[in-house]
Parts: C-alpha cells; sequence; structure tokens
C-alpha cells in the first residue's frame, strides 16, 4: 500500500485544512497508532494507521456516516444562512467536506437523522422509489382516536388534497396521547398534516427509526455517532411496525420518551 502524509490522510477525511492539521499536532491533538504525533508530514499507510484528531478516530472508510439525535430549533441544511444547521452539532473532526443531511426533519422536530458524505446511499434513502420505512413517535394534542389506525392505512386524504399513502399508526400504552406512525414515503410535514386530516395536533415530534436503523438510547438529544458500514446496512433491513412499539416502550425508551414530553 502508497503511504500517504498524515496531513493528507486528515485534511481528505475531515474539514481540517493542512496548517489547522499543523496547529493540532503542534497542540499534541493528533495521535497515530495510539502515540502522539510530532509531525504532520509524517508517512503513513492510509489502509491500516489509526489516526485521532482530538481524540475521535478519524475514518478510513471512504465515506462517512453520523446518525444524529437531532434537537429543536436546528433546521436540516447546510448552508448556514438558513440558520442554525444540524451540522453545527457535529464536531469538527467527525464532519467532511461534502457532508450534507440525507433527509428532512423540521426545525422544531427531533430525532434520528444521518448525515452522510455519501451521495449514492442518501439517493437511495431519498429516492421517491425507496420505500424505507420511517418511525416517528409524536405527542398529540387530543387522545389518539382507534379509527384512526385504520384511516392511516387506508391512506390519508392530506388538507389539500394529496394523497397519502398506507401508514401505520399504533397508540402507545402508557399515553393516549403519545402515538407511534411508520411512514413509507415523505411529504413535507406529512405526519404532522397526516394528524391534521383527523382533526388532531402533533405538539411534540421524533424520528426513531430510518428502516431498520434505530435511534439508540444512549444517543441524547444533540448528540451524535460514527456509524459502522454494518450499521448502515440496517437501514435496508424490513423491521416489524407492532414488535417494535412494544419492544420500544418496553425495553429502553423510558428516557428518550421523558426528553420529548
Ligand atoms: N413529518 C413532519 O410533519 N415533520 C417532520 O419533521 C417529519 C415528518
Amino acid at each position: 500500500m502508497a503511504l500517504i502524509r498524515l496531513d493528507r490522510f486528515i485534511s481528505e477525511r475531515t474539514e481540517y485544512t493542512r496548517s489547522e492539521i499543523k496547529q493540532l499536532v503542534k497542540k499534541g491533538s493528533v495521535s497515530l497508532d495510539g502515540a502522539t504525533v510530532k509531525a504532520s508530514d509524517v508517512k503513513i499507510d492510509p489502509e491500516a494507521s489509526v489516526v485521532t484528531v482530538c481524540g475521535n478516530t478519524v475514518g478510513a472508510q471512504k465515506y462517512r456516516y453520523i446518525l444524529l439525535n437531532k434537537p429543536d430549533g436546528y433546521v436540516c441544511s447546510t448552508d448556514e444562512k438558513d440558520g442554525k444547521t444540524v451540522m453545527e452539532l457535529i464536531p469538527r473532526e467527525l464532519r467532511t467536506k461534502n457532508m450534507f443531511p440525507a433527509g428532512r426533519l423540521d426545525k422544531d422536530s427531533l430525532g434520528a437523522l444521518l448525515i452522510t458524505d455519501d451521495g449514492q446511499l442518501a439517493h437511495n434513502i431519498l429516492s421517491p422509489h425507496s420505500h424505507i420505512p420511517k418511525i416517528y413517535i409524536v405527542k398529540l394534542d387530543r387522545p389518539f382516536q382507534s379509527n384512526y389506525v385504520d384511516l392511516f392505512e387506508r391512506g390519508i386524504t392530506l388538507g389539500n388534497g394529496e394523497q397519502c399513502l398506507p401508514a401505520k399508526a399504533a397508540c402507545a400504552k402508557n399515553s393516549d396521547k403519545l402515538a407511534f406512525i411508520e411512514l413509507h414515503e415523505g411529504k413535507y410535514h406529512q405526519v404532522k398534516r397526516m394528524f391534521a386530516a383527523v382533526d388532531n395536533h402533533v405538539d411534540v415530534l421524533m424520528r426513531i427509526s430510518l428502516g431498520g436503523l434505530i435511534l439508540p438510547e444512549k444517543l441524547a438529544l444533540g448528540e451524535c455517532m460514527e456509524l459502522l458500514h454494518k450499521d448502515v446496512e440496517n437501514l435496508f433491513r424490513p423491521l416489524d411496525f407492532t414488535r417494535f412499539c412494544e419492544d420500544f416502550l418496553g425495553d429502553f425508551s423510558a428516557k428518550l420518551i421523558n426528553s420529548i414530553l
């Protein structure tokens, strides 16, 4: 394997410029295979070396995948002109130059958001033909009605006449104002507009899964984690909605639910 300079390795995989990397090396913030690095032009094996910057491992894989638990008040954009963006929540050493949010959550929505520089994967997720199911938990203004299950299953007609694909809905066992909903598409403000169409209102919305990729309980609002390739593959694994809703409330979600109540 051809060796490459350490500063090139880091700059190709993060947002840091070569001069910033030099400064970080000077401060002792860069390590190579466990030892603090003294020079930014040292040659490394890009396949085998383990490089960390400020304690975070710089990925050896071609693309980077970050799962963010999006908090309220951040827009899903890379453009600072849009306001506070989700990109600000990603530590610099985890960011790469071409990263963007692969999907959209409203500014006031919470939960699972994938941020990546893998354009093909993002396309596969966002394509209207992909139909990757997404599960949301919502806090409603009024109690969940049992007829919602049928109405959602048949496909809701939104206020402007737009027709939604069949969706699944279930009330959470521990509160009649908490509900799960599974969508196979992503229209603008879709969950909020679906509940508006049945005369209810979504007070809080959190996305808790993208395909078979489930928001981990340990990931607090505003926190993010780098995903391994095997985690990313979960995006395309099926998830049983009914079992998921039961397990989600049964096993591990008390902290997560409390964060949205
Ligand atoms: N549906 C909504 O209404 N908002 C979101 O952020 C996501 C889905």
